[in-house]
């Protein structure tokens, strides 16, 4: 069989870049070893461990803010098991959205592992045959596994990545996180509030390296308000798990005293590492890094110009938004157009309570680059639909250049801030200034307010609301 363009893997990179070029007039197909399209999102990521997140956020709030309302319930119980089942409903119903958009689209689907022959050929493995697929051109989208060192003996039962934290069915009683990026802080959020004992620990000394220290900060207050207990500064050394348990051995930074925490689950969640295993890459000469990572052009074509890369397999924040961009950016590429992504724009989210979310640059980038900048920053709890909804935690900072006045950053924790930012990305896509963030009109009583009032602040102004 022979396509303009073939592409590997059915994440959010690979089946955005599939439906973008079948629109644009290619003959398209997508490789997808496993039964199901989505990739790591849909099936093991984004959107399971969102379901649970708002499972357990409604038992929570149902536990503790409920009585506030005025709202008095009996013999509340997390039903972990049903909270499972509604989520691999969530996550069925969206992997049938993609092979529907499949379908609709007119992409053949071929189920199999595959691998490149040549620079214009592939095999694709199925269960039962191997069929070889032609191209023009070809997309890696094969994403990222998780990182699991040989020392934490990684068993799949005791011993997990978040892939079996997701399918969790009797609430553990005390559950060891190793990693406080997103992963760790997100499915540690999720067992917390269910009533799990969590602790965290992290290497580095604060949660979320690499955010703004205020937002960070901020952050790991309310967390250890749902009962997490962090171990920063901690290094694990080593994890053993049984039957029953894990035991896990950590030090503190620069000593060599080991503690150790024996708990139902220990996870692993220390990042994860690009996905290329039996792609073939070396019998076509395509180059990887020292993180194993494809390397690509600004173009995102490898070293062959007819084979493209994108997504967790190549540099840049592993997020599902950034590899779709990267999959329409390809697309238009292929088809002679001349598509524009600012990586910098590219917002992420923590999908905690108070959610986290950030867009930019963070005062420590901008002090590294030797950029002059002014801040402003507006406390929740002076909001009054915060009040009103009893969401009182975060803040929203903006960081403004400080002779422009143009918006450099903005990062926030607080209710419903995986939304907000929206504003921010949309104000700073069009360059727009401290001021014209503050003059524009919000609504109110709403959350948005903050992000007026924090701009208000960065311009020099004081705020106007309580
Ligand atoms: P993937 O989604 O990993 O898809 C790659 C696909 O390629 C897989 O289906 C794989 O089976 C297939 N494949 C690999 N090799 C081959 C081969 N040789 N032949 C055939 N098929 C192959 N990001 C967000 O933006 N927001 C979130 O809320 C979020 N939550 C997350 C939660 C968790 C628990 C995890 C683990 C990740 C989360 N992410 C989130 C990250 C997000 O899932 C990834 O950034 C995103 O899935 C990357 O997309 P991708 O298309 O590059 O690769
Ligand atoms: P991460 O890179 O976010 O965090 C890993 C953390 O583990 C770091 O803080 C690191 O210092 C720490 N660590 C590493 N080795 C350690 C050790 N031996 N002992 C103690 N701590 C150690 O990685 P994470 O959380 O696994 O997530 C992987 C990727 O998935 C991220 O890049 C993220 O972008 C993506 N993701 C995105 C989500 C979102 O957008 N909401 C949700 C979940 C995942």
């Amino acid at each position: 069989m022979k396509y303009d363009v073939v592409i590997i893997g059915s994440g959010p990179g690979g089946y955005v870049a599939a439906i973008r070029c079948s629109q644009l007039g290619m003959k398209t197909a997508i490789i997808e070893k496993y039964n199901t399209l989505g990739g790591t999102c849909l099936n093991v990521g984004c959107i399971p461990s969102k379901a649970l997140l708002d499972s357990s956020e409604h038992y929570h709030n149902a536990a503790h803010k409920f009585a506030d309302h005025g709202i008095q319930l009996k013999s509340l119980k997390a039903d972990l098991k049903q909270m499972i089942a509604r989520k691999d409903s969530v996550v069925s119903q969206t992997c049938d959205g993609v092979a529907y958009l499949m379908k609709k689209n007119k992409i053949d689907v071929h189920t199999g592992h595959g691998t490149f022959v040549s620079a214009n050929k592939l095999e694709v493995a199925g269960k039962d045959s191997t069929t070889e697929l032609e191209f023009d051109k070809a997309i890696i989208a094969t994403g990222s596994k998780p990182i699991t060192p040989a020392a934490f003996n990684y068993d799949k039962k005791r011993v997990i990545t978040s892939t079996e934290a997701l399918n969790i069915t009797s609430i553990p009683k005390k559950m060891v996180i190793i990693g406080a990026g997103v992963i760790g802080l997100e499915l540690g959020s999720v067992y917390a509030r269910i009533g799990t004992e969590v602790e965290v620990i992290e290497f580095q000394d604060r949660i979320l390296t690499g955010m703004d220290k205020d937002v960070s900060k901020d952050l790991q207050r309310s967390l250890k308000k749902i009962g997490i207990i962090f171990h920063l500064g901690h290094a694990v050394t080593q994890v053993k798990g049984t039957a029953k348990n894990a035991t896990i051995e950590f030090k503190k930074k620069d000593t060599e005293e080991i503690q150790k925490i024996t708990a139902d689950y220990c996870l692993i969640a220390i990042g994860r590492h690009a996905y290329t295993e039996n792609l073939g890459l070396e019998t076509i000469g395509v180059d990887t890094d020292d993180r194993g990572r494809i390397i690509v052009n600004d173009h995102l074509q490898t070293s062959h110009s007819n084979i493209y890369a994108i997504g967790d397999v190549i540099k840049g924040a592993m997020l599902a938004h950034k590899a779709e961009e990267e999959g329409i950016f390809v697309a238009e590429h292929m088809s002679g157009h001349k598509p524009h992504l600012d990586y910098n724009l590219i917002p992420g989210v923590v999908y905690t309570w108070p959610e986290l979310s950030v867009v930019g640059r963070t005062e420590e980038q901008l002090k590294e680059a030797g950029i002059e900048y002014k801040v402003g920053k507006f406390p929740m709890k002076a909001l009054g639909r915060a009040r009103a909804s009893t969401d009182t935690e975060g803040l929203i900072k903006v960081i403004a250049h400080k002779d422009t006045d143009e918006i450099l950053g903005v990062h926030m924790v607080g209710a419903r801030a995986a939304d907000l930012i929206m504003e921010a990305v949309a104000l700073m896509e069009f360059r727009a200034s401290a001021e014209d963030m503050a003059r524009i009109s919000h609504p109110h009583p709403t959350y948005t307010e903050a992000i007026k009032e924090a701009a208000l602040g960065a311009t020099g102004n004081r705020y106007i609301h309580i």
